[in-house]
């Protein structure tokens, strides 16, 4: 039994809109700033389009609602209900033609996510979760792989923006890469969790820092599939900015000592 049967119809139907946008706007010459000395975090009027749709729309139907959106940043108001939005994962990819990005969407409520929304672009995928009912991938119910030890493992990690952060990042690379089936850095944190979500992958880790955006969405496709996130001491996922660790549970405790080794 759904409860929030309106949230979802919207969201859906926003987040179609904004991949339109998004789709209309790939491989073709684009306006970006960066937000970075080093010119590795982006903007681009792609992101900028899709974040109005979404952020329109949402306010438009939910008018009592707060949006946090990443171009935005601030929430518009605070409330006990708070939408956060990546109206684009996986920027760079986008910048460079590689179709590896996504649109994340979360309805958070007493700091707790309670609908989370994940879409693919190109091949049009749309993951699905509510609290206490599960995660779903095209409208069918999906689940974490079944991976029973670090050794069989698929995984995707992230490298990280600053130099420090890619150093960390490096460091938790080397430790695990020996350890695991494969691993790939795919450049979007919000499609990875989506991925493991339905078993692509059986774990991702970000060593360094995540947005609230990034991952508003994912922990809760992840926990709805029958798996675990955390921090990399284990401890609970919130809105402020941090590391992020998910598997399908099974595996979890080992990757987070794995992890908490190659940072020591
Ligand atoms: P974005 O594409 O929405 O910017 C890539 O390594 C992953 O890290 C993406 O999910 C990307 O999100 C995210 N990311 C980009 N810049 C970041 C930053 N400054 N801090 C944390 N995460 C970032
Ligand atoms: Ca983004």
């Amino acid at each position: 039994m759904t409860t929030l049967h309106a949230e979802r119809e919207v969201i859906t139907g926003l987040l179609d809109r904004a991949a339109d946008a998004l789709r209309s706007k790939f491989r073709t010459a684009l306006r970006f700033e960066t937000k970075d000395a080093a010119g590795r975090d982006a903007v681009t009027e792609a992101d900028l389009a899709s974040e109005r749709i979404l952020v329109a729309g949402l306010h438009e139907s939910f008018p009592e609602d707060a949006i946090l959106s990443e171009e935005s940043a601030a929430p518009t108001a605070s409330a006990a209900r708070t939408w956060i939005v990546d109206p684009l994962d996986g920027t760079n990819n986008f910048r460079q033609g590689i179709p590896l990005f996504c649109i994340s969407a979360a309805l958070w409520q007493d700091a707790r996510p309670v609908l989370g929304a994940i879409r693919s672009v190109l091949d049009d995928e749309l993951f699905l979760a509510e609290r206490g009912q599960g995660a779903s991938l095209a409208n069918q119910p999906t689940r974490v792989g079944p991976a029973a030890d670090i050794a069989s493992i698929r995984a995707s990690c992230d490298s990280g923006v600053s130099d420090e952060q890619r150093a960390r990042a490096g460091r938790a690379f080397a430790r695990l890469a020996p350890r695991v089936r494969g691993i790939r850095v795919i450049g979007s944190a919000a499609l990875s969790l989506a991925y493991v979500a339905c078993g692509r992958f059986d774990a991702y880790w970000n060593a360094a820092m995540l947005h609230p955006w990034d991952v508003a969405a994912g922990v809760l496709l992840v926990s709805e599939a029958g798996g675990r996130v955390s921090r990399v001491d284990g401890s609970e996922v919130g809105l402020e900015p941090g590391t992020v660790v998910a598997s399908n549970g099974r595996v979890h405790d080992d990757l987070l000592a794995a992890i908490q080794e190659s940072r020591s």
